[in-house]
Order: C-alpha cells, then sequence, then structure tokens
C-alpha cells in the first residue's frame, strides 16, 4: 500500500499563508551547529522529512536534540563523538554531505557514506572534495564512504570553477578553525550561504563577504553556542505565490523577504499576474485577461532559481503562445514534463529546454513526484485541473514542503491522501 496525495482541482484560493523556514539553510545550519561545543538554540524549523533524517544523524553522533515547542530546536553537541556517518539516513538526503566539512573542520577527520538526494541530473561533488584538499586534507573513498583526514588545516585561496552553493558552504564551515585566512573565490550568492555564516559568527567564526562572490574565513580557535532564526523559504514561498497566480482570487504570502522572489515576480509580472509587494509578504489578485507567454533562463542567485522552473513550468501551460524554459543549472531537470503531460500539457522537451504551448485545459491524471520540486509543479498544476489528480511518490514533496495539507486547506484548496 502507498500513501497518495489527491486533489481535486477547480477551487479558488484566497486567504493568507505563512511560509516556514528555509529547507536548504536548515539541512546546513543543522550540521554547522556540531562545529562548537555549546548548545544552539534555532527557530523557524520547517516541519519536513529531511530535518527528521538530520535529527537522527545527530543523535548517532551524541549530540543532544530536544523540541522546544513546534519550530524550534536545542542543539548541544557538547558531548558528542565524531563515529563514521553510514547509517540509511545519511542516503536520505543529499544535505548529509555538510556534515563533511563540520566534522573534517572540528575533528580533521570525517568518514561519511556518499550522501543521496534528488536526482537532478549528474551531481558531482569534486568542488567540495577539492576544496578541503586545498585546505591540507586528503580525501580516500573507500567501500562506499567518503575518508578526509587532515593533521592540520590552513587556510587558503580556493576558486570554485562553478558558484556551487554545496561547495561554499562546505568549504566554509571546514575552513572555520584552519589556521590563518581562507578566501573562497567565485563563491555562490545565495541567502542560504548568508544564513549559514550569520550562524557561525554568531557562534564566534570570523567570515566576511558572505552574499558576494568573495568570502574570507579567518580561522578562530573556539565556537560556542547561540540563538538563531532561519530565513523564510524562498522556494516555499515561491511556490505558493504560483499557486496564488494560478487559482487565487486574493491570496496573501507571509513572511517572506520579497527581494529573495526578485527573478520570479518580474517574470510573473511579465506575463500578467497582479501583486502587491508588501515589505514582507506578497498578495496576488485574480488576473484580468490572457496572460502573456515568456522565457525563463535558470541562474544562480540573484537570477532564476532553478528549484522554481518545476512549479513555474505548470503555470505558463496557462499562457498563450509558446513559453520556454532554459536549465543552465541541472540540463536533465526535466521530468516534470512528462508527468505534465499526462495532464493535457503540450511540452516539448530538448535539453536543456522545454518549449511550452499554451494555453491547455489540464485535466486530473496518475502522476509521480520525481523529485521535490517535480512534486510541486504537480500540486500547482493539480490545483488547476478539471477532476482529480492522484500523486505518487509523495515522499519526495514531504522531504521539502512544510504542513501542505493544512496549508492548502486553510487557503480553500481540496487535498487529501488515501492508501492505494
Ligand atoms: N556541481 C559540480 N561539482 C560540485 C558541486 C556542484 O559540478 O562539486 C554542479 C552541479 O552539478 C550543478 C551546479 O554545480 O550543476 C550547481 O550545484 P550546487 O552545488 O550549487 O547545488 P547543490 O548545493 O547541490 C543546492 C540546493 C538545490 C538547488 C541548487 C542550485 C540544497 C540542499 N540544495 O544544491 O536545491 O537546486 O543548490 O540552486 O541546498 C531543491 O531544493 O529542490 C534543490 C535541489
Amino acid at each position: 500500500m502507498e500513501e497518495v496525495i489527491k486533489i481535486e482541482g477547480g477551487h479558488r484560493l484566497s486567504g493568507t499563508v505563512r511560509i516556514s523556514g528555509s529547507k536548504n539553510a536548515t539541512v546546513a545550519l543543522i550540521p554547522a551547529c556540531v562545529l562548537g561545543n555549546k548548545p544552539i538554540t534555532m527557530y523557524g524549523i520547517p516541519n519536513i522529512s529531511d530535518v527528521e533524517s538530520l535529527i537522527v544523524l545527530l543523535k548517532e553522533l551524541g549530540v543532544s536534540v530536544e523540541n522546544k515547542g513546534d519550530d524550534t530546536l536545542y542543539i548541544d553537541p557538547s558531548n558528542m563523538k565524531n563515529i563514521p556517518m553510514v547509517s540509511a539516513a545519511v542516503q536520505k538526503l543529499r544535505a548529509s554531505y555538510y556534515f563533511m566539512g563540520a566534522l573534517l573542520g572540528k575533528y580533521g577527520h570525517a568518514e561519511i557514506k556518499m550522501p543521496g538526494g534528488c536526482y537532478l541530473g549528474p551531481r558531482p561533488i569534486d568542488l567540495h572534495l577539492k576544496g578541503f584538499e586545498a585546505l591540507g586534507a586528503t580525501v580516500n573513498y573507500e567501500n562506499g564512504c567518503y575518508v578526509l583526514d587532515a593533521k592540520e588545516l590552513r587556510g587558503t585561496n580556493i576558486f570554485l570553477d562553478i558558484s556551487s552553493v554545496g561547495a561554499t558552504i562546505n568549504i566554509m564551515m571546514a575552513a572555520v578553525y584552519a589556521k590563518g585566512r581562507t578566501i573562497i573565490e567565485n563563491a555562490a550568492r545565495e541567502p542560504e550561504i548568508i544564513d549559514i555564516a550569520t550562524l557561525l559568527n554568531k557562534m564566534g567564526a570570523k567570515i566576511r563577504g558572505m552574499g558576494t562572490s568573495t568570502i574570507r574565513i579567518d580561522g578562530v580557535e573556539e565556537l560556542g553556542g547561540c540563538f538563531h532564526e532561519i530565513i523564510p523559504d524562498r522556494i516555499e514561498a515561491a511556490t505558493y505565490v504560483l499557486m496564488a497566480a494560478a487559482m487565487a482570487d486574493d491570496m496573501t504570502i507571509e513572511n517572506i523577504i520579497p527581494t529573495h522572489l526578485d527573478a520570479i515576480l518580474i517574470k510573473l509580472d511579465q506575463i500578467g499576474i497582479n501583486m502587491e509587494v508588501g515589505s514582507d509578504f506578497v498578495r496576488i489578485f485574480k488576473s484580468e485577461g490572457p496572460l502573456k507567454p515568456t522565457e525563463i533562463l535558470t541562474k544562480p542567485y540573484p537570477g532564476f532559481a532553478t528549484d522554481v522552473q518545476q512549479p513555474f513550468t505548470a503555470l505558463l501551460t496557462q499562457c498563450n503562445g509558446v513559453s520556454t524554459v532554459t536549465e543552465t543549472i541541472y540540463k536533465e531537470r526535466f521530468k516534470h514534463c512528462d508527468e505534465l503531460k499526462r495532464m493535457g500539457a503540450n511540452i516539448d522537451v530538448h535539453q536543456p529546454s522545454a518549449f511550452i504551448q499554451g494555453k491547455t485545459d489540464l485535466h486530473g491524471a496518475k502522476v509521480t513526484a520525481t523529485d521535490l520540486r517535480c512534486g510541486a509543479g504537480l500540486v500547482v498544476a493539480a490545483l488547476m485541473a478539471e477532476g482529480v489528480t492522484e500523486i505518487h511518490d509523495i515522499y519526495h514533496i514531504e522531504r521539502g514542503y512544510d504542513n501542505l495539507d493544512g496549508k492548502l486547506a486553510s487557503l480553500g484548496a481540496k487535498m487529501w491522501r488515501e492508501k492505494v
């Protein structure tokens, strides 16, 4: 028996939805907590299965973890031990690789199984490993495990060939205790990186330049505890903005940092979506007249986020004319197009682009969430479709969307779960 999500489309949405803490920040913030020796209290933890997997991993390392209310975690690494990370939980998410940087930085040794996560085409971690080596570590791959060792980590200049989010964060974590200064050039500029650096600085690290493409880390001797509030999830926010653009009469998406969504809001404006952008909210109104097609090119931040192109593609099926989506980050990230086609979408994929011919009326169908954001795209499509859509492999969606059922219900959508 498998649990599926069923959505009856065609119900208009209205009201206010509150966005949770950022998944992609949280999955790095939690491993970052083990770098110090004192407790950290973290507010705004999203209730998603990736966090559950990370808590399992923390407990395996002997870190004490307590829930303090709905969205607050108290993480105390003072009695932790550095053991090989080889349990099944490692392979449930990609972000378990942040323990590489954290454990290498703290102990000079890390042993960890190859991490899992969404399949979006090849996702190498060569830049993380080259960064660790540049800091003075040796990297070996033995029996399905990465083994990292360093007698001493030394600050150095590291140029990233690609401005990778994961490599930037992992190197930053490995470098906090390194002797001297580390400079990461062509660093990724995503808001999540600023959040991790902010946490580390509150713990006592000396990181400057986060949010720019040059990050400077001056090694310190000791890190302690702190309180930290996670930034709002810009991808969850964009997903609800897209649901609103598709189906709302008047809907507000609150607890967001609107500038994080600039590239997405500009595209929505171009296709003809009516909106009001406030200091910490976006309000979307029913659009009058047909929507116009557009061209999307995914880029690192502040460009159009690759994680939003899948749900955006669902909306593009409602634009009159041909829209294009070109992937520059993950050239194979188009599995959602096959699923949308089952619902009546007219899409041709010629990697790295998808051509979406609209407007098409969507109808309910049996579809599969092949990865997290594909799942988000299918939810957006299902809300618009005539009849009932049945979404399979919903564990992908549960990895990244906090309380999807409750949030959708409060907005007037008709969604339920069934065992089939
Ligand atoms: N890359 C390499 N070598 C590396 C690292 C990356 O070639 O060592 C390539 C990747 O294959 C990709 C590009 O560089 O083509 C960018 O990858 P990046 O490292 O920036 O991605 P990531 O850190 O693995 C994070 C998010 C992804 C998001 C990307 C891009 C987390 C946990 N994941 O992944 O989020 O798509 O950045 O913004 O932060 C999602 O939330 O659904 C998701 C997949």
